[in-house]
């Protein structure tokens, strides 16, 4: 028994999430126009935007991905659907015919493939065409997961993307027992539609997750992006996520209500909305296909909810609109890109108290204002 559960209390963690932070303002060389957001998705992978689609079934397949592509981005495609399905959604973004600014060797539009370690056939199918794997399992720090993965990845050529993950401890564990390792997905338990920390009372948020694991691979000397994933609302929460270490951020939530989702738009209340859920809420789970996504003890616990978010036009304003607000956050926190952001920033710490005085406040608001 340990010897004293009141220092386990007291030499607790700090778990800071995106509302407990601000980037201070920096000097600055440049001007936004001119900073440069190209990075890095993965080992042997660039990327012009730090943006990436979160595999799920209502953001991410063909469209959205292409949409992304063409922006200089990339997409996931889920794996909520069966193999062959999945395979024919990566194809429809190979096989398109449109200008794209990630591309791959032979000019052909950039895409990735969600895919779990435990189902060795998907992995092998999905690593034909696509251009790289993402694990898409919420606990990839457990043993069964990292032994598949460990027997899988041997005969995969492409880069492999490890997550979800979101200690320091998880990465030197997971590096010694896995073959190779081309990119970390990071964050658990952020996700907007997601309710395993409320349930579970367990999770990485994500700012956090990204500093322990960005804090890792340095301590390891390792060459291997992070993508930042869960709870990144705006482009004040991505330049966080980026300023804390990690290469890129996926969104969820922030794509699932523009026109190139798989989702139909409603109408409600006189608004246009678009369905969005968690890939373990209920309705997810009655497909069938990613009902592993949460390893064997949880399998039975719904982990998501389904939502409607509002929709946000086309994945090319969306997106627009978003680097716009990235550069910006940049000029002023003075850098002139992703690396230099990794060195340039720094960080405020919102009190409790303070945190309404950083929205709008003191004022009605005129109605549509
Ligand atoms: P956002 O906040 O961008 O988050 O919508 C997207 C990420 O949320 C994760 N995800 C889930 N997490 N239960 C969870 O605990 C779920 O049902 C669920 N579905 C998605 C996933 O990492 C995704 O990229």
């Amino acid at each position: 028994m340990p010897l004293s559960f009141v220092s386990k209390l007291k030499d607790a963690s700090s778990v800071f999430t995106f509302r407990d932070f601000i980037l201070l303002p920096g000097r600055s060389e440049v001007e936004p126009r001119d900073i440069d957001l190209s990075t890095r998705l993965s080992r042997n992978l660039k990327l012009s935007i730090p943006v990436v689609s979160s595999p799920m079934d209502t953001v991410t397949e063909w469209r959205m991905a292409l949409e992304l592509a063409k922006a200089g981005g990339v997409g996931v495609i889920h794996r909520n659907l069966a193999v062959e399905d999945q395979v024919s959604q990566v194809l429809k973004v190979k096989e398109a015919r449109a200008e794209v600014r990630s591309v791959d060797s032979k000019g052909r539009p950039l895409v990735g493939a969600a895919i779990s370690p435990m189902d060795a056939s998907r992995c092998s199918a999905l690593d034909r065409v696509a251009d790289f794997l993402v694990s898409d399992v919420a606990h990839f720090h457990n043993s069964n997961v990292m032994k598949s993965a460990a027997s899988v990845i041997p005969s995969l050529s492409k880069d492999f993307i490890v997550g979800n993950v979101g200690t320091r401890r998880a990465i030197h564990e997971i590096v010694n027992e896995l073959p190779r390792v081309d990119g970390f997905r990071v964050g658990i338990g952020s996700g907007s539609v997601c309710i395993t920390s409320e349930l579970t009372r367990v999770g990485a948020p994500t700012l956090f997750a990204v500093a322990e694991v960005a804090t890792a691979v340095s301590e390891l000397n390792l060459d291997i992006p992070i993508i930042a994933d869960g709870g990144i609302r705006s482009p004040g929460d991505a330049s966080l996520a980026l300023a804390s270490g990690s290469s890129c951020v996926m969104l969820g939530s922030a794509l699932a209500g523009a026109e190139e989702s798989p989702t139909r738009p409603v109408v409600l209340g006189g608004k246009k909305m678009k369905i969005h859920r968690g890939m373990a809420s209920a309705a997810a789970r009655k497909v069938r296909f990613a009902l592993d996504r949460y390893t064997v003890p949880s399998k039975g616990l719904e982990e998501g909810v389904e939502a409607y978010v509002p929709y946000s036009g086309t994945v090319s304003e969306v997106i627009r609109r978003f680097c716009d607000g990235l550069r910006a956050s940049f000029g002023y926190s003075g850098a002139r890109d992703i690396r230099n952001l990794w060195d340039a920033a720094t960080f405020g710490l919102v009190t409790p108290q303070g945190s309404s005085e950083l929205g709008v406040h003191s004022l009605d608001r005129k109605a549509g204002g």
